[in-house]
């Protein structure tokens, strides 16, 4: 297999320190609360796993999995429900957490469809958002960090299904 080393954008070491404020902030927002969280599949699965550890509240984890993206770096405009949660989310204080938001489609459809389970609350986190292409408007209420418009890989996000495990964030170069 080919040797890459994709450029540094975001190191462990502020991915981590970030997650920790996000984590501090989360805590703070809720009280004694028990939190729903959703992960969204696949890519935030990291930032979850992480997220999760920093929150000093009752969780219960569930994954959901929605698919805009084919194997390339533009969304194909549909957003399809893959794999749906298992908890009844009525009456809960619901946490979706994400990996980026893009033109925000993927995550306005998966808001949307949620509020119809009627929820006491949702909110949600993203470890990124690249408000260059947005065209629906969200509001993250716990943000990582905020990009430029660069396809971005690692820390959970994919291209062509690689890169997954990067502990940090990067951006491929050309020749990767
Ligand atoms: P949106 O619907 O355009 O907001 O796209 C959101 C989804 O597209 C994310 O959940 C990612 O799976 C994928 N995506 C968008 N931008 C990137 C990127 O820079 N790198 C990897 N995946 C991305």
């Amino acid at each position: 297999m080919e040797m890459y080393t994709p450029e540094v954008l975001i190191s462990e070491e502020e991915i981590a320190l970030r997650i920790s404020e996000l984590g501090r902030a989360i805590t703070n927002d809720y009280e004694n609360e028990e939190l729903v969280v959703i992960c969204v599949l696949k890519g935030a699965f990291m930032f979850c796993s992480d997220l999760i550890k920093k929150i000093n509240r009752p969780v219960r984890l569930e994954f959901i999995s929605l698919s805009s993206y084919g194997d390339g770096t533009n969304s194909s405009g549909n957003v399809r429900l893959e794999m749906d949660i298992t908890a009844n989310i009525e009456g809960k204080h619901v946490l979706v957490i994400e990996d980026i938001v893009d033109t925000g489609l993927t995550i306005k459809t998966l808001l949307n469809m949620l509020a119809l389970r009627k929820p006491s609350s949702v909110k949600l986190a993203s470890l990124l958002f690249k408000p260059a292409k947005l065209k629906h408007r969200v509001d993250i209420n716990y943000l990582g960090f905020e990009i430029e418009d660069k396809f971005v890989i690692g820390f959970g996000l994919d291209y062509a299904g690689r890169y997954r495990e990067l502990p940090y964030i990067g951006v491929l170069n050309a020749g990767n």
